[in-house]
């Protein structure tokens, strides 16, 4: 066992326990408030986190963290714990079981390790890079479908989406007339994680922040899938532009974003 071992089974138990306890308060009456128009925080989203980091600080207290609700700007340093203690928000609020917890570790500026956690499927998905990526511990793999004409695709919106331009919407048309179908299912981290799977084909997104996508970019990656910005560059989880996919149909959705 080395100590990415050791940092990743603090790292498990942590967004287990978290997974759990946004189960055991799943369509009670919690309390919600807004941070915008449409962007909502539930009394969970903050207990899920405070559990998270807290098992993580009492563990390694010289590594940081970054996380949604309580340190969204806390500067990395070389151990930086990513976390979104619910992936999904919306669908939690209103009873919709489709959410996880994502907490990924960067280290020296690198995502070493991430775990996604599905609660209402009893779905793990872990990766760690140069070691492959698994759903309940058995190795996934991206699919093998293309070209996109019969590929399913995935996206989400901007909070932003009623005030800016890009919010997607003109991507969301091109990409709705040319693949197979497009869903929108509510959570990037699961998105990603089901490009790494093979469920989807292909995802992308605007305006993601790194708690979203740390741990399921590392999925999609060990999966053998290809993680870029909209021009097909290189791209980290902290850039405004993610697409992730089986590699088969990803020139063919930069043609499309760049098309547009
Ligand atoms: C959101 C979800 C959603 C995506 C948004 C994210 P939250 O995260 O991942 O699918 O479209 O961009 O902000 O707010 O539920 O943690
Ligand atoms: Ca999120
Ligand atoms: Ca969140």
């Amino acid at each position: 066992m080395d100590r990415i071992d050791e940092f990743a089974r603090i790292g498990t138990e942590a967004a287990l326990e978290a997974g759990r306890l946004l189960m055991r308060h799943f369509r009670t009456n919690f309390s919600i408030a807004h941070k915008g128009d449409i962007n909502i925080v539930t009394e969970l989203d903050v207990a899920a986190e405070k559990l998270i980091v807290s098992r993580i600080l009492d563990a390694f207290p010289a590594h940081s963290v970054l996380a949604e609700e309580s340190h969204p700007n806390a500067a990395r340093t070389p151990f930086t714990w990513i976390i979104d203690p619910l992936d999904g928000t919306t669908n939690y609020a209103h009873g919709l079981p489709v959410f996880c917890v994502s907490v990924g570790l960067e280290i020296d500026g690198e995502v070493e390790w991430g775990i996604v956690y599905n609660p209402n499927l009893e779905e793990i998905f872990t990766a760690r890079r140069g070691h492959g990526a698994f759903l309940n511990h058995e190795r996934i793999r991206v699919s093998k479908v293309g070209p996109l004409g019969v590929s399913l695709l995935a996206t989400g919106f901007p909070y932003d989406i009623r005030t800016s331009e890009r919010n997607n919407l003109n991507y969301f048309r091109e990409f709705a007339l040319r693949a197979q179908a497009v869903r929108r299912v509510g959570s990037a981290a699961l998105d990603l994680c089901y490009v790494g799977c093979g469920r989807f084909d292909g995802f992308w997104e605007l305006k993601l922040n790194p708690w979203d996508c740390a741990a399921g970019c590392l999925v999609v990656r060990e999966g053998g899938g290809r993680v870029t910005d909209f021009r097909g560059k290189p791209c980290s989880i902290y850039d405004e532009e993610c697409v992730a996919s089986n590699v088969i149909i990803h020139d063919e959705m930069i043609a499309v974003l760049r098309s547009v």
